[in-house]
């Protein structure tokens, strides 16, 4: 997820643009560029790895002028966040320029084909391909830049938002998009572009967003939409409502509320490009099969929400590889004197790639010559630098600190690698790989149910906020889903609350059972795992008959769990190893509403940071 401004008006472009960008900045800062197209130095480019202020500093002994230009911040995926990476990138003639937000699926074949016609590339992207493109169209006798993008588009698989300048047609910005945002901004005689309104809403509040495969012209004037054959089409106008500083959280109160309702893109980006004809592809990631092949165990090691994100991971691997996965906690894995070897993988899964913990424990790892698999959101970060192999989540930024878009990229990401390994040792055929990814594709769309109708969840948390603490209750993979809903709880509520496997109750803390004391019970699917759900069945009952006041996470129409709820909280039906994907969400809710009811900042709780860098 990249921050984008574009601009076409009266105003010196690299101003409008750079102050954009910071506005866009928490949408990805591993590097910054703009491009103007400067009346006498034509096409001028800066761009430079790291926070803006890198891209201030390059710019400051530099005179560019121009009222035409464009910006990007980047959060990367292909291509380490070098400057050489950093967008805008420019055609070999140096006639075109573009940034892009999202990720091109064949872009391989289409850097081949280039590079095949004799176009050398200066960065590792899939975006690059994009300006070679156009400006290959606009020799071939393109009517307009327009068009030059419209026929590149119609080449394109995956998910882009493009915005492109032509140096020899100074008065016009082109846009484009497919499965990533693009607002217009409508001024007086002027026009911005912005991945969202926080890159101009100082300058207009009225704003149209693009619609799935348009193009947009934009002039000083007005704008033109297309879709990608050339018909006309129509954006979504709408005044914005918001200020700047709610801009920058789309209008919500909270980061972590806008991340909550990202969850479903953030899993369909993660998984896209993963799954070729049938085929579970990892190869970019540096996965190598016959190393898959060879492994005769695995470790996970992980922190906090990740560390649950490996104890689901856990439950697939060895089901589908018949692999044994140990899953430890990052800060006790080296002092424990773990068994590894050779043929041990070790898989370290962390949002920020950063976390000294886990970063300790895989060097540890290395150094005991097991191979390391990096589950990581931030390109480039130690952890996935430091590793043999790395896997990218594509959440985009996480900015809240609670975990929530990141966390379900993670069980993406692990359960990815689970399919990976099966398929290199054959103990999965090709079509039950396909319909174990397709389970986990079809995740977003019940994501979306789930945050469709948050209600019930609201209500529940308006009930139980002032408590003095919450259990929760799982079994097999809904017990990482209870550790990781009383995470969230303690850390934005600063209530305690603490997750048990359901069967482990009676062996002990059952005894914490007193009148009214909510519960929370993640029930197993009533057909999936039905010897399950009546043992979890049974344990609520054991509860309800102590006083717990029970709140129920279940599939729609499980008519059991109904009967034992106190308040039910419904969730799309979804095969099991990829329910927690679906069952957590509920609770994410469910702990920020609490946390918000008890007057509390969900995006800063007290004593915690984004990224644990000490031991
Ligand atoms: C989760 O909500 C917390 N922010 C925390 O437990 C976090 O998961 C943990 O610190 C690990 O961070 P990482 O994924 O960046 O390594």
């Amino acid at each position: 997820m990249c921050g984008i401004v574009g601009y076409v008006g009266p105003r010196p472009a690299l101003e409008v643009v750079v102050d954009g960008l910071r506005r866009l900045e928490y949408r990805g800062y591993d590097s910054a560029g703009v491009a103007v197209i400067d009346p006498v130095g034509g096409l001028r480019t800066a761009k430079k790895a790291g926070r803006i202020e890198n891209l201030d500093k390059e710019l400051a002994h530099q005179t560019i002028t121009g009222t035409t230009g464009m910006g990007h911040t980047r959060w990367a995926t292909h291509g380490a966040p070098t400057d050489r990476n950093a967008h805008p990138h420019v055609s070999g003639d140096g006639r075109v320029a573009v940034v892009h937000n999202g990720i091109i699926e064949n872009f391989r074949e289409l850097r081949r084909e280039l590079e095949a016609q004799g176009t050398e590339f200066r960065s590792e992207t899939d975006s690059e391909a994009v300006a070679h493109l156009v400006a290959a169209q606009l020799r071939g006798g393109a009517a307009s830049l327009a068009d030059a993008v419209r026929a590149v588009c119609r080449r394109l698989a995956g998910s882009f938002t493009l915005v492109v300048l032509d140096r020899d047609d100074p008065d016009v910005v082109v846009a484009a998009r497919r499965n990533s945002p693009l607002v217009l901004g409508v001024g007086d005689g002027e026009m911005f572009l912005g991945s969202d309104v926080a890159a101009f809403i100082e300058f207009t509040r009225e704003a149209v967003e693009l619609g799935q495969d348009q193009v947009v012209e934009l002039r000083r004037g007005g704008y033109t939409v297309t879709d990608f054959d050339g018909a006309p089409a129509h954006g979504r106008a709408y005044h914005v409502g918001w200020d700047l500083s709610a801009a920058e959280k789309g209008g919500y109160d909270y980061f972590m509320l806008k991340e909550i309702d990202e969850q479903p893109g953030a899993v369909a980006d993660t998984l896209r490009g993963h799954l070729v004809d049938g085929h579970i592809v990892l190869d970019e990631q540096r996965v190598d099969v016959q190393e898959l092949r060879e492994i005769d165990k695995v470790f996970v090691v992980a922190c906090g929400s990740s560390f649950h994100a490996g104890l689901i991971g856990k439950q697939a691997i060895e089901h589908w590889t018949r692999v044994p996965v140990e899953v430890e906690l990052a800060s006790e894995f080296r002092y424990r004197d773990p068994v590894l070897d050779r043929q041990t993988l070790v898989v370290a899964i962390s949002q920020s790639g950063e976390t000294a913990d886990t970063l300790e424990a895989l060097r540890y790892a290395r150094d005991q010559r097991a191979r390391v698999l990096a589950i990581c959101n931030t390109n480039g970060a130690q952890i996935p630098r430091e590793s043999d192999a790395v896997l990218y989540t594509h959440a985009g930024p996480e900015i809240g600190v609670a975990s929530t878009k990141a966390f379900l990229a993670q069980v993406a990401a692990v359960e990815l690698v689970g399919l990976a390994i099966a398929q290199a040792r054959g103990t999965k055929y090709g079509d039950e790989i396909g319909r174990e990814f397709d389970a986990l594709a079809a995740v977003p769309d019940k994501i979306a149910e789930v945050l469709a109708d948050l209600d019930p969840v609201r209500a529940v948390a308006r009930e139980i906020a002032a408590s003095k603490a919450v259990l929760f209750l799982g079994r097999h993979v809904g017990y990482p889903v209870a550790l990781e809903g009383a995470l969230k709880l303690k850390e934005l509520a600063y209530m305690h609350a603490e997750g048990f496997p359901a069967g482990e109750l009676k062996h002990g803390p059952i005894a914490l059972i007193e009148d009214g004391l909510p519960v929370v019970v993640i029930m197993p699917s009533p057909t999936a795992r039905s010897v399950l759900h009546q043992k979890v069945g049974s344990n609520i009952a054991e509860i309800k008959a102590r006083g717990a006041r029970t709140i129920v996470v279940a599939e729609a129409g499980d008519v059991a769990a109904r009967e034992h709820a106190d308040h039910l909280i419904e969730v799309p039906a979804t095969p099991t190893l990829a329910s927690p994907l679906v069952a957590t969400v509920p609770l994410q809710v469910l702990a920020a509403e609490i946390a918000q009811a008890r007057g509390y900042d969900i995006d800063k709780p007290r004593n915690l940071a984004k990224s644990v860098t000490v031991e």
